[in-house]
């Protein structure tokens, strides 16, 4: 390994990860010297493929799909955050060890709270979803102490085990929630990626509330479907990803990089 501090993203597949991109940008930024590379390791290699990482010397790794759950579990110690959304994206190396943490609801939060000037302190939240990018905000979203936090999902069996974990959470099927009003709707479902029909709640009164798809790249079904309800401030999610990354970057090396300019280098026209 060479002599600068090694780090990286593992996923599969992870060709497409913006995070080598990021940590470069904040790297530069900082003044830290680093080397920060993608790693497409398929599920069954995961556990070996990090732990060699970690035996050449390799400092920390971000973790995406499919491996948030694996993570958590091969480390020997986790942060609460981690414990609660029960999967990590976050792995530091150190004494022989491996520290797990998670940043994707910190990330989620602070996009909300300081790009889209957000107050969650008292909202009323709907979250769409209820697999494992649900489970990785809805700690960090309670903290925020709204008003209710309400989870609707195609299988309202997973809305409602989600919420035996978050006590405070309301859960229910996709249309558990006609008539309610919400200051903030949350698209954490895999609805259309592959290409499947997407379920979707029922057309809400959502014309004063923000919509904010933890997805980002492209115009998902949860995007179409919040504009045909009157929502008039829909996000995709890389703000959240851009400060993922921040918190994982201010966890490694102690210094938090500035955000607002890296949001603008990636997406100029947004403001
Ligand atoms: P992830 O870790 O990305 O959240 P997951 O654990 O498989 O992935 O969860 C996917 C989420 O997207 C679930 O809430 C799932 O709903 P079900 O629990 O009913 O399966 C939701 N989802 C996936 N495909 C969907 C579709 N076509 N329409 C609506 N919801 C969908």
């Amino acid at each position: 390994m060479t002599a600068v501090d090694e780090y990286g993203v593992v996923g599969h597949p992870v060709a497409h990860s913006l995070s080598p991109v990021l940590h470069a940008l904040f790297a530069a930024e900082r003044g830290v010297a680093l080397l920060y590379r993608q790693h497409d390791v398929p599920p069954a290699d995961f556990a070996a493929a990090v732990r060699a990482f970690a035996a050449q010397g390799g400092r920390g790794l971000n973790v995406t799909l499919p491996h948030k759950g694996a993570a958590l579990e091969l480390a020997d110690a986790a942060r609460a955050r981690a414990r609660a959304a029960g999967a990590a994206n976050w792995l530091r190396f150190e004494d022989g060890g491996i520290v797990a943490d998670n940043t994707d609801g910190a990330g989620l939060v602070r996009d909300l709270h300081d790009a889209l000037q957000l107050d969650l302190a008292g909202a009323r939240i709907l979250v769409l979803g209820a697999g494992g990018a649900a489970s990785g905000v809805l700690g960090a979203l309670l903290a925020c102490r709204p008003a209710r936090l309400c989870i609707a999902n195609r299988t309202a069996a997973r809305a409602q085990a989600l919420a035996r974990r978050f006590a405070q959470a309301e859960p229910g099927g996709l249309d558990a929630f006609a008539g309610a009003s919400f200051d903030l709707v949350v698209g954490a479902t895999a609805a259309g990626v592959a290409g499947a029909q997407a379920a979707l709640p029922g057309r809400l009164r959502l014309a004063g509330a923000v919509c904010y798809d933890m997805m980002y790249g492209r115009e998902t079904p949860f995007q179409r479907w919040a504009r045909a309800c009157g929502a008039s401030r829909v996000h995709d999610g890389l703000g959240m990803l851009i400060e993922q990354a921040a918190e994982s970057f201010a966890l490694w090396h102690g210094a938090r990089p500035d955000t607002a300019a890296v949001r603008a280098r990636l997406r100029p026209r947004s403001g």
